[in-house]
């Protein structure tokens, strides 16, 4: 039997400094939607996630806890896979840059960097953004001083923080050789970076000229070793980026491995934040041409989540300074886990910046989930638990085929979400959905089954009607599935349909005929408990 093809999605790998937040949540959970409706569409997934163990930053904040940088790195990977495990994230694997395969791995990349003559060793002088990880020239820093007149201490030009002054020997990776290659991945591949509008910056980036980059540290030792010069360790996004490539078998002489290797890269999508695009769209794509290895298809980056503030309408930065900061906590007890999931996939768009608030996740949570798609999955099964003795109508011979609403919108529905889907635009694939749930809610009170329910000559007509419901709610519970695992697999269950829970065929599994007739229905709790008022 074929191979089935390979779908291999990454998340970046998180900074174990802080707990896992709203924000690391909204790019895990972008990427298990991704995940999920992949592998309902035949795909072969392998969704990699991780932390990012090894800097300055991360040991300053095991210091600060009395721990070595091992031991803080250690407590803090089960707040993460909790977190991950409560959000119904499907991850396959969970990479931590301390493990002995990074380690290994990225000892092999040194020797490959260092054949490769892209290495040179030399001295870095300049300024460094522990938080950010991120290193400043002097013109970088002197423009944004003059910018933002600050006297004194060096703040970072990106996030704002105080800089620290680095004198000390490194190595060097030539990126600014790379310059012309990459202009030319981008010309070629212009689905290179997503949206396209963070391709402008990208590129506008590069145009303006690359300088080289300090790949080794040795004024602290919390990295992975140089193999050849002791007294240097990685720099952490040296290291970092090669979790994507570690995790499926990079630098391993095994043949499973390379087989592994064969198969998986080069990875699909890598999704990050806007954040972190320069170091996916110039720094990575440049170390993998110097190495000669082949580049991920994708970097999607999203935008970051701001706190809409309800008296000005306008989004900003969460903070627990500003005191507006958001615990996942905080949502998974007002909406639920699903709902949670459900609120932002469909109500941020994943390329922009999104203003959240407490009021707007009930306002979309009631619309839509309580008093749309919850309330039309509990109407349509008491209606056939009630009408067809607690079972769903029996099917019609060729009852598929017989013209109605709810079947003309459900035509073509799955290509239509898939078109969407395929290119992580949430928002619009969940209104294809939306569109045959409120098509469905209108059959239901335009068709009043009750009514035709007291005419016994009409059962045939009664049995139509619920019939045409309950296919609908099938296709929308596989369509919804990506989304809201959970929830599906439970309307599917109380229409008998269990064994389609799992499909590896979207597309035929939304094909209208799918229902079963005359089996057991239940009616169940409600799926979604309406709202009485924001929860804070
Ligand atoms: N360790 C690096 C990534 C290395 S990948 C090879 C890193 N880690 S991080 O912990 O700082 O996580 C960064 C990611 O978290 C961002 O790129 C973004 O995906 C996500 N977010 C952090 N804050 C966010 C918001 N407020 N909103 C949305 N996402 C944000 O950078």
């Amino acid at each position: 039997m074929a191979q089935k093809p390979s779908f291999f999605i990454t998340t970046p790998i998180y900074y174990v400094n802080a707990a896992p937040h709203l924000g690391t949540a909204y790019s895990t959970i972008l990427c298990d939607v991704q995940a999920r409706y992949r592998r309902a569409n035949g795909y072969n997934v392998k969704f990699l996630t991780g932390m990012d163990e090894h800097g300055e930053k991360v040991e300053e904040a095991a210091e600060k806890h009395g721990m070595t940088p091992q031991e803080w790195c250690d407590s803090q990977a089960p707040l993460f896979k909790g977190l991950w495990k409560t959000l119904e994230i499907s991850n396959d694997d969970f990479i931590r840059t301390t493990e002995q395969r990074q380690v290994h791995a990225v000892q092999y990349l040194w020797e490959r960097m260092k054949e490769s003559g892209y290495l040179y060793k030399g001295s870095y002088d300049g300024w460094y953004c522990v938080p950010e990880e991120t290193y400043f020239t002097e013109t970088q820093v002197t423009k944004s001083d003059e910018e933002h007149h600050t006297e004194g201490q060096h703040l970072c030009p990106d996030c704002g923080r105080p800089l620290e002054r680095v004198q000390e020997e490194s190595y060097f990776f030539k990126l600014s050789a790379f310059q012309d290659r990459l202009l030319k991945l981008y010309d070629e591949h212009p689905d290179f970076v997503q949206p396209d509008f963070r391709m402008n910056e990208v590129r506008s980036f590069v145009e303006g000229g690359l300088q080289d980059l300090s790949v080794s540290r040795t004024s602290f030792d919390w990295g992975i070793p140089v193999p050849f010069d002791s007294k240097h360790v990685t720099y952490v996004w040296f290291d970092a980026l090669l979790n994507y490539m570690t995790a499926v078998g990079y630098g391993v002489d095994t043949p499973e491995a390379k087989a592994e290797l064969a198969y998986r890269w080069p990875a699909q999508y890598h999704v990050v934040g806007k954040d972190i695009i320069r170091f996916h769209c110039v720094i990575w794509p440049a170390m993998l041409m110097a190495i000669g290895e082949a580049l991920p298809e994708h970097v999607f980056a999203h935008g970051f989540l701001m706190v809409r503030n309800e008296k000005t309408g306008k989004g900003e930065k969460m903070s627990k300074s500003r005191g507006n900061a958001i615990a996942p906590q905080d949502v998974i007890d007002m909406l639920g886990v699903e709902g949670y999931r459900y609120y932002f996939m469909t109500d941020v768009t994943p390329g922009e910046d999104g203003a959240i608030s407490f009021s707007r996740m009930e306002q979309v949570y009631n619309a839509d989930l309580a008093n749309s798609w919850g309330n039309l999955v509990s109407r349509a099964l008491n209606m056939s638990a009630k009408y067809f003795d607690g079972k769903t109508p029996q099917l019609a011979e060729g009852w598929q085929d017989k013209p109605n609403p709810l079947r003309d919108i459900a035509q073509g529905i799955q290509q239509r979400y898939a078109q969407h889907m395929d290119h992580m635009e949430y928002v619009q694939a969940k209104d294809v959905v939306m569109e045959l749930v409120h098509a469905a809610n209108h059959y239901v009170e335009d068709s009043a089954p009750w009514t035709v329910a007291k005419d016994p000559a009409r059962a045939g007509e009664l049995a139509d009607i619920i019939t045409n419901l309950l296919e609908s709610i099938r296709i929308c519970a596989h369509l919804l599935a990506p989304f809201m695992p959970q929830t599906s697999a439970e309307v599917l269950r109380r229409m008998n349909l269990a064994d389609q829970v799992d499909t590896d065929d979207q597309a035929v599994a939304c094909q209208w005929g799918g229902l079963r007739g005359g089996v057991d229905v239940q009616k169940g709790d409600a799926l979604f408990p309406r709202l009485a008022k924001a929860g804070k």
